[in-house]
């Protein structure tokens, strides 16, 4: 039992994606695919006065250009746009009407023989604009900004502050030792590898088959119902691979909206693939204004924390997560406050992006926390463990576990902590100052409704299905692996259906929710079809089964057996015959009422390394180490591996990646992954990934998600190191150059 559940497992779909076999949606072809390219608005705010696509259409080759003039009728109600992850507001509506909101914004549409007549066609469309003023700068609008309010979508509603505790102001003026400061975090990008993409099959009758890029295929599937008015059975979405999303394809992208109208427009299958340009209107992490004030005794615990943002979004949706409250579940404090405000800019809404909110708070409280340490002359994780807590205090509720006192101990044996001289610039080598900086990570741990279907077999062979998709972090895998556990049959002989809008229901797949709720939804399913079998096999004549309860039956080596006595046993092949079943089809839905009366999170403790070049001031980060709490981890490889590319990525954000706007123009300057920057292969050393034991009865297997918090904390132990290597405390990411020259 349990062979593969915990086995660092190489991904089932690894070779098919190495050698290309993987189809992407941009990849999938049908005879007499039509190729589009969008136009953006090349202004942030105002109204098109004219377009004119004469001379786009006169191009050979050129089949069809829309417009909001010439589109296809369009609903003209917000309630059609909505997805399932919307926030409140009015959607975006692409081609609608001549209303720019944002720069980028599609506004034409070239549909052609080849993608690179669509492209070069879309240079003759000739647009002007009636121009308004427009605000792209969270420094102009700040003080504009409005509290935010508990969504009204209840996939949603969890996202307002927490509530004020005890009297926060007086334990401030009060407080022995106090730091406050305001720190900040730019506009970043996703940059998934894979460009957004959609290729939308008309079928015979006006059906459509869509292969796009998304995190949720029935998300998708709705919203296009929605749009189009189209009845479901009219309309499968696939993303059977997705090459990166990150939050970016929670909602659905506009690109399937214009490719869908296309193929309808021209009865035609129509892809179209965004340019990597193209792909920065698409969302983006929220900039950030945080001021954090903590007051402490000498003793080093916290009376007092002070919690406030900023972020953004645009003009017609109000996008924001809980991004002041994590605090409460990380450091005991008996008074705190909160306060969260958005300020609406005319950019596109912002959108959720790996650890949204809390990789960006805890950058500001787990630097203000550093800076409270060395005020209080303490060691930065003993800071920690004095103001440990073990309740959440924004709900009043113990932890389903939280072993994150081992992450800070594992973390610093394994980084070597104990030898760091607290002095700044104390440590060296060579030319090269060495900083040595930690901070905490925490995440949530979430499970949702899902739907699985289990078809085994009379060959021993399973097929698992659920809508769900497999965003790059190994659900494939993890499915195969507890199916294969759970059904007793070789990894092999275990085959994975997902990322398909006709498969069984599965929410998008974010929030690090997918691998619990999927995960403990197959044993369920594999525990109604041992039932099945065992029902049968109870019959059979002479039966080693006769009179055993299911609970002490295990499917093993491809046997029924009974758990206590292995000799008590009948092949699975030898019940499905006697029953005279090919095949034995289950499908359950698994709504998993989670204890409220428990906080579900998960738990990180970083240690980072940096070498500074002392006369350049350019940053490396040499080491780091991520110890992570995460319940019981059903694939150290795949699970590693996330933890990994989320330090790599936590490198990036503390170094490297900043979205800059032209605010002249509301225009993104460096809409490109050569002027973004990234962190690449020479940026990254040695990182390793440590998982705590931590066990957690939330759900049958113990499992919490892992595809979050491997970011979490990295950018703030990063900037804390930065510090210590240099004296110089940066409270504005990203950390280059020039912010290190004194
Ligand atoms: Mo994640 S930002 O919920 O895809």
């Amino acid at each position: 039992m349990n062979a593969y559940m915990g086995a660092p497992t190489s991904r089932i779909d690894g070779i098919a994606k190495v050698t290309g076999a993987a189809k992407y949606a941009g990849e999938f072809n049908v005879a007499g695919l039509a190729h589009a390219c969008m136009v953006g608005a090349t202004i942030a705010k105002g109204r098109i006065a004219r377009i004119d696509t004469t001379a786009a259409k006169g191009v050979a080759g050129v089949i069809d250009v829309l417009t909001h003039e010439n589109r296809p009728p369009l609903p003209d109600n917000d309630l059609a746009y909505k997805d399932d992850v919307a926030p409140d507001g009015s959607p975006f509506r692409p081609l609608y009407d001549g209303k720019v909101m944002f720069n980028g914004q599609p506004i034409a549409l070239v549909v052609a023989e080849t993608p690179e007549i669509a492209r070069c066609a879309t240079g003759l469309v000739e647009v002007s604009y009636d121009k308004q003023p427009s605000v792209t700068d969270i420094f102009r609008e700040r003080d504009k900004a409005v509290p935010v309010k508990a969504p009204a979508n209840p996939m949603e509603a969890a996202f307002a502050p927490p509530k004020t505790r005890g009297t926060p102001d007086q334990a401030l003026a009060a407080a022995a030792v106090r730091h406050q400061a305001e720190y900040f975090v730019p506009i970043e990008h996703h940059n998934p590898m894979e460009l957004y993409a959609s290729t939308v099959v008309y079928e015979r009758g006006g059906k459509l088959t869509v292969y796009d890029k998304t995190q949720g295929v029935q998300n998708v599937q709705k919203y296009l119902c929605g749009v189009f008015g189209m009845q479901p059975e009219d309309v499968r979405v696939m993303s059977p691979f997705m090459g990166g999303g990150f939050g970016s394809g929670l909602r659905p992208q506009f690109q399937v909206v214009l490719a869908g109208l296309a193929a309808r427009a021209l009865q035609r299958s129509v892809r179209l693939v965004l340019t990597r340009q193209q792909m920065y209107v698409l969302g983006y992490r929220p900039a950030m204004i945080q001021s954090i004030a903590l007051g402490a005794n000498t003793g080093g615990t916290l009376d007092a924390i002070a919690h406030d943002a900023v972020t953004i979004t645009s003009q017609y949706e109000d996008f924001h997560r809980q991004e002041t409250g994590w605090s409460g579940v990380l450091y005991k404090s008996p008074n705190a406050k909160y306060a969260h405000r958005l300020a609406k800019l005319d950019l596109a809404t912002s959108c959720d992006m790996r650890a949204p909110s809390a990789c960006t708070a805890l950058f500001a409280l787990e630097s203000a926390m550093d800076e409270l340490a060395i005020k209080l002359n303490l060691d930065p994780v003993e800071l920690r463990m004095r103001c440990y807590t073990d309740r959440d205090q924004n709900e009043d509720k113990p932890f389903s576990s939280k072993a994150l006192r081992q992450c800070y101990q594992q973390g610093a044996e394994a980084f070597g902590w104990g030898k760091r001289n607290p002095v700044p610039r104390s440590m060296r080598d060579g030319s090269d100052l060495i900083g040595w900086g930690m901070a905490t990570g925490v995440w949530e741990a979430l499970q949702v409704p899902i739907t699985v279907r289990i078809a085994l077999t009379a060959n021993g062979h399973a097929e698992v299905a659920c809508a769900t998709s497999d965003i790059g972090t190994g659900t494939y895998t993890i499915m195969a692996q507890v199916a294969a556990d759970m059904l007793g049959l070789p990894l092999d002989n275990i085959s994975i259906k997902l990322g398909d809008s006709s498969l069984p229901q599965s929410p998008v797949e974010g929030g690090s929710w997918i691998a619990t709720s999927v995960a403990n939804a197959i044993a369920a399913t594999a525990e109604q079809v041992r039932g099945d079998l065992l029902r049968v096999a109870a019959q059979m004549p002479n039966s080693p089964l006769a009179g055993l309860a299911v609970s002490e039956a295990v499917l093993v080596d491809g046997k029924l057996a009974s758990r206590g006595d292995a000799a008590r046993a009948v092949p699975i092949a030898d019940v499905m015959r006697h029953g005279r079943l090919d095949r034995l089809d289950k499908e359950l839905t698994t709504n998993p009422a989670q204890d409220q009366s428990q906080a579900h999170n998960t738990h990180s403790a970083v240690f980072a390394e940096v070498k500074v070049d002392e006369q350049l001031g350019v940053v490396r980060v040499t080491r780091a180490v991520n110890a992570v709490a995460a319940g019981r981890i059903l694939n150290p490889k795949t699970a590693g591996s996330q933890i990994l590319g989320g330090v790599v990525w936590g490198i990036g954000m503390a170094l490297h990646e900043e979205t800059m706007i032209d605010h002249r123009f509301g225009r993104i300057m460096n809409a490109n992954i050569a002027e973004y920057h990234v962190p690449v292969h020479a940026d990254v050393h040695d990182i390793k990934v440590i998982f705590v034991d931590e066990p957690d009865s939330s759900n049958p297997l113990g499992m919490k998600g892992v595809g979050e918090i491997g970011i979490v904390g990295v950018a703030a132990a990063i900037a804390n190191a930065v510090y210590h290597a240099t004296g110089k405390r940066v409270r504005n990411l990203p950390i280059t150059l020039d912010k290190l020259q004194s």
